[in-house]
This record gives structure tokens, sequence and C-alpha cells, in this order.
């Protein structure tokens, strides 16, 4: 696992789109197959998003050859709900670039049969090539896309129970109002992120100090599920120094001398 432990999030943000488009563009040089980008929601990536935005805008990146597959969908909010993830999608990043319509993937949490829906996305995915790269955040339990604790760590896409530490953390997109929070999402597995050549996750602040502490210190288990990046043979943690905020010092500091920071920046 590689740990890049930044200031600030928006240095996590610039780090993370700078690294995204290295990949795309170290793909399209090779293969003039689509990338495969794997993608998550939450307010995390919101500043990777409009980063990648301004790289599209000056010219530095396009989109216009990349298949995207979401991490997660609610079961039962309307596609057109603002909340939905396919909104979200949208209006932070989808409707700002130029990736076509037809090449986005988001699990559909209105399909008449959601273990059909799960099924048919997973094969999606494989025919598309495998997703090249998976971007995702992180929840303050530890959980990866809705992989809440105690998910399988061998699971696949699949309908979620989500718990009530998720759904009190997501009250704030719905009016403060637990109630209004949908109860289930569709959900990528532990296993179909793992599937991905590359994984890099997101955590900015100090919500997510603990979780971070778990995935990168602690063991592989279950109730921390991002901790399965650790079986991962090219997975990267981003986070900012907030987030870091409960490493070991030494821990702290041989990730940061790692990445060519300065004895006084340690
Ligand atoms: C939800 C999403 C996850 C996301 C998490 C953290 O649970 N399903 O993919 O990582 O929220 O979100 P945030 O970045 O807003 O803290």
């Amino acid at each position: 696992m590689r740990v890049i432990i930044q200031n600030k999030p928006e240095q996590v943000a610039k780090w993370t789109a700078d690294y995204i488009v290295s990949k795309m563009q170290a793909h399209q040089q090779q293969s003039a197959t689509p990338f495969v980008l794997g993608l998550p929601t939450g307010s995390t990536p919101m500043q990777t998003y409009a980063e990648l935005i301004k790289l599209y805008r000056a010219g530095a990146a396009s989109f216009a050859n990349v298949i995207t597959f979401n991490m997660d969908e609610y079961v039962g909010l309307p596609e057109e709900h603002p909340e939905s993830y396919h909104s979200f999608m949208w209006r932070h990043f989808f409707s700002h670039v130029d990736v076509r319509p037809e090449h986005v993937n988001i699990l559909n949490g209105n399909a008449p049969d959601l273990a059909k829906e799960c099924a048919s996305y997973e094969a999606r995915m494989k025919q598309a090539g495998g997703v090249r790269l998976f971007l995702g955040g992180v929840g303050a339990d530890g959980h990866i896309a809705f992989n809440e604790p105690f998910s399988s760590l061998a699971s696949r896409t699949r309908v979620k129970t989500l718990t009530m530490d998720t759904i009190a953390a997501n009250a704030r997109f719905f009016d403060n109002d637990v109630t209004k929070v949908p109860r289930q999402a569709l959900t990528v597995g532990v296993a179909t992120v793992l599937d991905a050549d590359e994984v890099i996750i997101l955590a900015t602040g100090h919500l997510k100090a603990r979780a971070i502490r778990h995935i990168v210190e602690g063991g592989y288990n279950h109730a921390w599920t991002a901790s399965a990046l650790q079986t991962h043979p090219h997975s990267i943690v981003v986070c900012d120094a907030l987030a870091a905020y409960e490493l070991k010092v030494g821990t702290y500091r041989y990730f940061r001398h790692l990445e060519g920071f300065s004895n006084e920046e340690l």
C-alpha cells in the first residue's frame, strides 16, 4: 500500500487528479481501447472532480475515450432526485467534461430486479475490459463504497442495508432528516473494487482519522472494509494531515519520507 499524506485537502485533490490524468494518458499512448475508470460519490471526491474539470478545460485531459463505473446508488430514490448518485455525478462531474453519456455506468437502484441489475453491472465491467483504476472515498467507519462494516471482503455487487451510522452521516443531504435517507443501496463489492488494476482511496478531515489508522496500520479485517486494500498490489491512500492524525508518528514519517518530503517537513 502506498500512502500519500498531503497537508491540505486541495493538495489531495490536485495530486489525485494529476495522477488519474497521467494514468489515462499513459493508457491512451499504448492502446486505442477506452480507459475504464471507477468513480465514487461523497463530499471528499468533489474537489478532485473540480481539479479534473480544470484540467479538461485547460485542454490537458479528455474523457471522450473513458468508460466510467460508479461505486453505488441508493435503492428506491428516483434518478432525478437531487441526492441520487446519478444526479450527483452529472452535477459535479459528467456534465462539465466530454465523457459520452453512453460510456457512463451507474447502478440502477430502481431496477425491477435488483439482483439481476447487480449481476449485469459486474458483467458490463468485464465486457469493458475490467476497471483500470477505481477511485473511492471512505466512510468514518472505514467502509468503501457501501460495503458497511462486516461486509464480506469477498463480496460482489449487491444490495446492502445501510447502517444507522451511514444513514445518520448522510442525513445532511436529506434536510438532516434520517427518515428521508434510503435504507438500502446497490454497491459494488469489496472484491469488485479489488479487481481493478489500481485502487485509490481519498480521505480528508479529522472525521476520517480513525478509519485511516485502521486501514493503514490495523489488520485485514471486515470491520473496516477498506482495510482489504492491504491485499491489493497497487492500492494508494491519499489523505490530508488531519485524516492522518491518528497514525503513529513513525508511520506518518515513513510514508512522508518515501514520497520525498524533506526532513523539515516530516
Ligand atoms: C457514502 C458513499 C461512500 C463514501 C462515503 C464517505 O457512504 N457510499 O462511497 O466514501 O459516503 O463520504 P464523504 O466523502 O462525504 O465523507
